[in-house]
């Protein structure tokens, strides 16, 4: 078993993990075919970055191969371990990843557009593989949720709140911004891909308000708690007016999809 150095571990949490897992499955379900691209192995080390609740990690551990799932939200670190006790899942931050021998590959499933200064990330995705070793991933790209956001700014407009209070917490590089990330931290890249994924948010009950309820609290961190309800309410009617089709509820994803290897063989 590969040990992780939990020095630096960051014990927080904004998640409700349950929430994420009954009515979020979709992130999951539909980047499965991210897995192909991995092409894990028996006896391959691999990470799985930003493994929330572990569903991934689950599925590529089925392979055969040895998987620690990583992520800084101690909530869905707890959750992965009860649902899957025989994976290695560990609370650290993706800049800050300490392995005592090198991985095989790194795979990421939306989680890398939650951290605004990729290049730390990057580099510690670089550190901590084997020369050749894969890093595989999908994240939010350009434009990505741009319905959405401009309903949140549009809301507070209405409410005459400066949007100089909102905290942006997403970060969504195009596919030349993050090449050249990736060629900077010493990275081949085999492929790299932007393209719009129209999700269905079919288990959220209350569609574009439950996506905020879910997602929006950092964006709305600055403001009272007290209005975080109506402006999730009012956004959600604004998206309602290209998000919501024939009674059904979608998000405007787009996604940034990769698969780099680390140069030196
Ligand atoms: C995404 O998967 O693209 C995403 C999810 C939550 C907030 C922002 C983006």
């Amino acid at each position: 078993m590969v040990k992780l150095n939990l020095d630096k571990v960051s014990e927080s949490s904004s998640w409700d993990a349950g929430l994420y897992d009954r009515s979020f499955g979709y992130i999951q379900k539909m980047a499965l075919d991210l897995i192909d691209d991995l092409s894990p192995k028996q006896g391959e080390c691999i990470v799985d970055l930003g493994c929330g609740t572990g569903e991934m990690a689950a599925v590529i551990a089925r392979t055969g191969a040895e998987v620690i799932g990583v992520d800084n939200d101690l909530e869905m670190i707890r959750l992965a371990r009860l649902k899957y006790p025989t994976i290695h899942f560990d609370c650290t931050d993706a800049s800050d990843m300490q392995f005592s021998r090198k991985v095989d590959a790194v795979f990421s499933n939306a989680a890398l557009h939650w951290i605004k200064n990729p290049m730390p990330v990057i580099s510690s995705v670089a550190d901590n593989l084997k020369l050749g070793g894969r890093f595989v991933g999908e994240m939010g790209g350009e434009d990505n949720v741009k319905v959405l956001i401009a309903s949140l700014y549009d809301t507070l407009n209405e409410f005459g709140i400066s949007k100089d209070l909102v905290v942006n917490p997403w970060y969504f590089p195009s596919v030349k911004e993050y090449s050249l990330l990736l060629e900077k931290g010493g990275f081949d890249i085999l492929s790299i891909d932007h393209f719009q994924r129209v999700t269905p948010l079919d288990d959220c009950p209350k569609g574009a308000e439950d996506w905020y309820e879910m997602f929006a609290g950092r964006f709305l961190t600055n403001i009272p708690e007290s209005l975080h309800g109506k402006i999730i309410k009012r956004a959600s009617m604004i998206a309602s007016d290209e998000l919501l089709v024939g009674g059904r509820w979608f998000a405007d994803y787009t996604r940034l999809r990769f698969h780099a290897v680390k140069q030196g063989i």
